[in-house]
């Protein structure tokens, strides 16, 4: 067997220590993900029966599959394959392309949506301000995907990395929805800039702006 780098040996180590890890895995989850989505749904109460949700880097699935068993319509998106769970609508696109727009409005019409949740997270360069502009423009399109569909009175999630354009995130949303928090689910790494920013209740339609 080829000898293991350090640094994935020192992965390998955090892998077995983390409780979440092993709770994914004896309950044949997708990833542990799963439990961050849980703990945001516990706290602010985001899925229920009829609810039609857009979800944004889907895969591996973890966040699909605790969707799938709650709400009524899942549309998921990821670059990357995944196995989709039983009427889930997937697309394999690239939000940042055309075709995402264009499958987007072939499918769904504007203020469809009671949730557009997104834990997508670029590809890690190690250079801090590339990463955070890389983190921060995932977010901007999220949110016009929120513009865009989300219904009076939905709800918006978006993973984003502490730092620069945060605090301004926000400020805008707080024009536009009623409530809005950052949090940090216990189930995200305590060592990952990785925070969650919650917008809840969009107001009525002609106040969100169309611009990030
Ligand atoms: C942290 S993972 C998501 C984990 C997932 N929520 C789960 O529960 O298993 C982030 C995902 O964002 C996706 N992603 C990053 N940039 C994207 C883009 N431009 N368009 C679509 N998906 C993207 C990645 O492919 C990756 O699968």
């Amino acid at each position: 067997m080829p000898k293991r780098s350090k640094s994935s040996q020192r992965w390998l180590q955090r892998q077995k220590k983390d409780p979440y890890t092993r709770k994914a895995i004896e309950q044949g989850l997708a990833s542990r993900a799963h439990f961050k989505l849980e703990q945001l749904d516990k706290k602010f109460k985001l899925l229920g029966g009829k609810m039609r949700v857009l979800e944004l880097g889907a895969a591996p699935g973890g966040w699909t599959h605790y969707l799938a068993e709650r709400v009524q319509r899942v549309i998921a998106c990821d670059l990357l394959p995944m196995e989709i769970p039983t009427d889930v609508e997937f697309l394999q696109l690239d939000i940042t392309s055309d075709e995402f727009v264009t499958a987007m409005d072939a499918i769904i019409k504007d203020d469809q949506l009671d949730l557009v949740l997104s834990d997508m997270a670029p590809n890690i360069s190690g250079i801090r301000a590339a990463d955070q502009a890389a983190s921060m423009y995932l977010v901007e399109l999220a949110t016009e995907c929120a513009h865009k569909y989300l219904k009076p009175g939905g709800n918006l999630v978006v993973k984003m990395f502490q730092g620069e354009g945060v605090d301004e995130w926000v400020s805008e949303r707080r024009q536009e929805f009623k409530r809005v928090q950052l949090v940090k689910p216990d189930a995200s790494r305590k060592d990952s800039r990785e925070i969650y920013g919650v917008a809840i209740n969009a107001r009525i339609k002609g106040k969100i702006s169309s611009s990030v």
